[in-house]
């Protein structure tokens, strides 16, 4: 036998162990609990191994990757507002692994933060069965909370989309998973992965951009349509500023929240890592007309992303669509930001904070450089999962997070658990005080964010751009 066929030969094996050992695993909690509301629970099945996906087209090879279901983007998690959601995962990869659930507000112990919320699932054959309802409608997302900078970069992610019980009327919806790839040019994966120079510096920034996990072409419309196009960045690095002079896109939701619909500042809609947008995209153009989407964060390696392409048919409607209403607000609590408790967290490090000296101290950096950490959270820089909490905050109570960004880069950061508002940037109050699950911090800027500390456990806050969460910008705050 060669070694192909008895791989598959194992897999076959561990796949139809698995579906016995996950369906009594499924009768478990309906027979421990009862649940008198009986609400229908959505049952998927995850498996994690690696893949040859098709992201450059010919005559570009199949490019080795690691993915869900054998697919880049895994399969998207779709249901409905106030469903449970079962989710049956199993690692056939030669390390261990986790899922979390990112934007999700679930409970701590399905967060799948490995050692701070429960032991990675082995690798070979390790299984774990997630749980959760789903509060919250709107756009989020899966991937490894285990090195994910590693496991993300070669292809682990998965969008995770939750209706509306009223959405709003589209004519198509649409997700957009962006990622960047750093490609050799045989379309393998360069090795390079926790390379110390992409922590201390802006990430691991990649070579080829992929939608849906292809490089894009065309994306073909109908004139007159409206869609609702979902984007994430799950990327592990590069943040996307995305602009199409010519069409009409409102942002009805940030991070999964319902906004005001209003246009993107400036015109362009920027997605740090981690981070989504939900637009309202009326395709007023003409039938056969192209316009190309551009992105332009980086100005000056600016390139065109993908162009819309119309068909030449009839325009699907006379005139075009009203305004798009905007949708319901999720059922956060609001907090109360006179009696909040107040906490700063300030970030440190990179190449240039080290440049500017005084940062750190001299031999504190000598000493963390050698470990690979390069960045801080209050002069901590973290390089496990199961740190000290930076504050241990009252369950229940609101709380005020002064964020400060001491450094040169940018930082998305990201709260596990928890929606927040933005209500201020450098101290001006935002225009939209917006719900965010990850806010980008530009360098030097400040931001303060608001919420009630309402789900109990230990939660992340972290940069999302995950070699710098890896060179050590992670904390922890415990809800108790
Ligand atoms: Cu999307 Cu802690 O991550
Ligand atoms: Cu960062």
């Amino acid at each position: 036998m060669d070694h192909a066929s008895s791989c598959g030969h194992d897999a076959t094996h561990g796949r139809r162990r698995f579906l016995a050992a996950a369906s009594a695993l499924a009768l478990a909690p309906l027979l421990a609990s009862d649940r008198s509301s009986a609400a229908a629970v959505r049952e998927f099945y995850l498996t994690l191994r690696p893949a040859r996906v098709r992201l450059a087209p010919e005559p570009y090879p199949v490019t080795p990757a690691w993915a869900y279901n054998g697919t880049v983007p895994g399969p998207e998690i779709r249901v409905r507002q106030g469903e449970r959601v079962r989710v049956a995962v199993e690692n056939l990869l030669a390390e261990e692994t986790t899922v979390h659930w990112h934007g999700v507000r679930t409970p701590n112990a399905m967060d799948g933060v490995p050692h701070l919320t429960q032991a990675p699932i082995a690798a070979r054959g390790g299984r774990f069965v997630y749980e959760f309802d789903v509060p919250d409608a709107g756009t989020f997302w899966y991937h490894p909370h285990q090195r994910s900078h590693e496991q993300v970069g070669r292809g682990l992610y998965g969008a995770f989309i939750v209706e509306e019980r009223d959405p709003i009327a589209v004519d198509r919806d649409v997700t957009w998973v962006l990622d960047d790839w750093r490609l050799t040019a045989e379309a393998r994966i360069r090795e390079d992965f926790g390379d110390f120079m992409d922590v201390r510096h802006g990430g691991r920034i990649g070579n080829t951009v992929t939608v849906n996990g292809r490089v894009p072409h065309a994306f073909p419309v109908r004139s007159g349509e409206r869609i609702r196009l979902r984007l994430i960045n799950a990327a592990n690095a590069r943040i996307f500023g995305l602009e199409s002079p010519g069409h009409r896109a409102l942002v009805v939701t940030l991070d999964g929240q319902p906004v005001e619909p209003h246009e993107p500042e400036g015109g362009r809609v920027v997605l740090g890592p981690g981070m989504r947008a939900d637009l309202a995209l009326d395709l007023a153009g003409q039938p056969g007309e192209r316009f190309a989407i551009h992105d332009t964060f980086y100005r000056r390696h600016a390139y065109r992303l993908i162009e819309v392409a119309y068909a030449k048919s009839e325009p699907l409607r006379p005139e075009r669509l009203g305004a798009p209403v905007r949708l319901p607000d999720n059922p956060l609590s609001e907090p109360d930001l006179k009696l909040a408790g107040r906490r700063t967290l300030t970030f440190e490090g990179g190449i240039m904070g080290m440049m500017r000296g005084g940062m750190m101290g001299g031999g504190m950096i000598a000493g963390r450089m050698g470990r690979g950490l390069a960045w801080s959270v209050n002069g901590v820089s973290e390089s496990g999962h199961a740190p000290k909490p930076a504050f241990v905050l009252e369950r229940g109570k609101s709380y005020i997070l002064a964020l400060a960004n001491g450094t040169a880069w940018h930082h998305p950061i990201h709260l596990h658990g928890h929606a927040f508002r933005v209500i201020s940037r450098n101290g001006q109050p935002t225009r939209r005080r917006e719900w965010l699950d990850t806010v980008l911090l530009a360098p030097d800027e400040r931001a303060e964010i608001a919420f009630v500390a309402d789900n109990p456990g230990d939660w992340m806050i972290h940069c999302h751009i995950l070699e710098h969460a890896a060179g050590g910008m992670m904390a922890v705050l415990r809800v108790a």
